[in-house]
């Protein structure tokens, strides 16, 4: 099996470009069903998630060209098919970004229920619940949605329980089309929301408020029409990186993304003693004194990414004291901890708290990566380990993260991807 092994005692150090954000760019791919013809997306991160997205499409009937490697060529002219299979939703929750656009363009879809994955159960009542006040029906039967719209879509107005983000852009992307005014309250207010709905409207549509927590869209009669659309800056890489710069104290340099996208992450991390120099399109992050031990809560955007959860908690098991973090974004988002207790971290999880007490340091340690970020943070946390670490299901951290490897050893760290025996297979 693959594992991603580092030797701790080589701090990051220097500069590194992010791509563009997977958690956009996964959308974008979506919504290109929506503007019949060729839309070429750029600044596309390589990642294991858009290949999957890639597969969907191309099962709908898309053809892409990846013309280079961070640009994709999506023609979706002789786009018939409207349902997706159980195979490609099961290795990709964000499949279900298609249900919106194939409403919007056919008036139907069959998607696949997502099942549960590392991090909860990940449900989509809130899209169903969203999209039957647009005048869908749903029927779910053998693990498929059958959603039609014999009435075709009504504009009204929809308000999310939670601001959930995979809501907000199904919604969106559905109401294009519909008859008359759609408004979502309490709205997720993600930058890749705002992304989304740039293209949108760049193809046509009228969608006001992406970036509030009150979004209006005016159903438009003419079809979307194809455009070229850069993806935005991926914050959680930049993010992760800026974490690694504060757990090894040296200055890193992150180029490619909007620092005003990491807000409060960026002032937390401040609080906690990292040094943060804010520019255009990039950000550099250093340490000199502790890391000093601060609550931290995570919630959606503006408030203190899920996301960067993992990251943070890394950084805060080596604190001056104790803090709690809480996760109310999903209900079990605390698997790192337990990785991390490997290695030496002293943490205590009850519910939705981490009580974190600061360590002196952690030792290195054979671990799994859990997640796409907790793998991340687990490879933060080697770089500061005695001896070494050894990260296995690295799978998880190829789906957002594109040359992971290269980008640490190009800021100094010792780190390589290495086969070793799978001890499974052995016993
Ligand atoms: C998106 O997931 C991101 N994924 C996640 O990033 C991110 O953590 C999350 O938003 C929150 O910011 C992509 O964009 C591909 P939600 P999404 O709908 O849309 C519950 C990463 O590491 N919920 O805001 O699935 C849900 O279970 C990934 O890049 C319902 O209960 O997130 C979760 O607990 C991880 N019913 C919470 O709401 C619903 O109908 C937030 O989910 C929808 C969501």
């Amino acid at each position: 099996m693959e594992v991603i092994r580092v030797e701790g005692g080589y701090p990051v150090e220097g500069e590194v470009t992010v791509e563009g954000a997977k958690n956009s760019a996964l959308k974008l791919m979506a919504a290109t069903i929506m503007a019949p013809g060729v839309t070429t997306l750029t600044n596309v991160p390589n990642i294991s998630d858009v290949h999957v997205m890639g597969k969907v499409l191309k099962y709908l009937g898309a053809k892409i060209d990846v013309t280079n490697e961070h640009e994709l060529v999506i023609d979706t002219s002789q786009v018939t098919k409207w349902e997706t299979p159980y195979h490609l939703v099961a290795q990709m929750r964000a499949s279900t970004a298609v249900l919106g656009p194939l409403l919007s363009r056919f008036g139907k879809a069959v998607v696949a229920m997502p099942g549960g994955c590392n991090i909860g159960a990940r449900k989509i009542d809130m899209h169903i619940l969203g999209l039957e006040a647009l005048g869908v029906n749903f029927q779910i039967d053998h693990g498929n949605i059958h959603a039609t719209s014999p009435n075709g879509l009504k504009g009204n107005t929809v308000t999310l329980e939670f601001a959930s983000v995979g809501a907000t852009e199904n919604l969106m992307m559905a109401s294009v089309h519909a008859d008359g005014i759609t408004t979502i309250d309490n709205a997720a207010r993600e930058p890749e929301i705002v992304d989304l709905a740039n293209m949108l409207n760049e193809m046509g549509a009228k969608i006001r408020g992406a970036g509030s927590p009150v979004i209006e869209v005016e159903g438009v009669k003419e079809e979307l029409h194809p455009v070229m659309h850069r993806v935005v800056g991926d914050r959680i890489e930049a993010g992760t990186f800026l974490a690694m710069a504060g757990i090894c104290g040296r200055p890193v340099t992150v180029k490619g993304f909007e620092p005003v996208h990491l807000g409060l992450v960026l002032k937390k991390f401040e609080t906690m003693g990292l040094s943060v120099d804010r520019g255009a399109h990039q950000c550099t992050a250093w340490r000199e004194g502790p890391i000093r031990s601060i609550d931290i809560q995570t919630l959606p955007f503006p408030g203190f990414p899920t996301d960067m959860q993992a990251q943070t908690m890394c950084l805060l098991a080596l604190g001056d004291g104790s803090c709690v973090i809480t996760e109310n974004v999903f209900e079990n988002r605390f698997m790192f901890a337990s990785e991390l207790q490997r290695m030496g971290a002293d943490i205590r999880i009850e519910g939705h708290h981490a009580i974190v007490h600061g360590v002196p340091g952690f030792s290195g340690a054979e671990v799994k990566a859990p997640d796409l970020r907790g793998g991340a943070a687990l490879v933060m946390a080697g770089l500061v380990a005695d001896g070494y670490t050894t990260v296995s299901q690295t799978h998880h951290i190829d789906r957002g993260y594109e040359r992971f490897v290269p980008k640490l050893r190009s800021l100094g760290a010792h780190v390589e991807r290495l086969e070793v025996p799978d001890p499974e297979e052995e016993s």
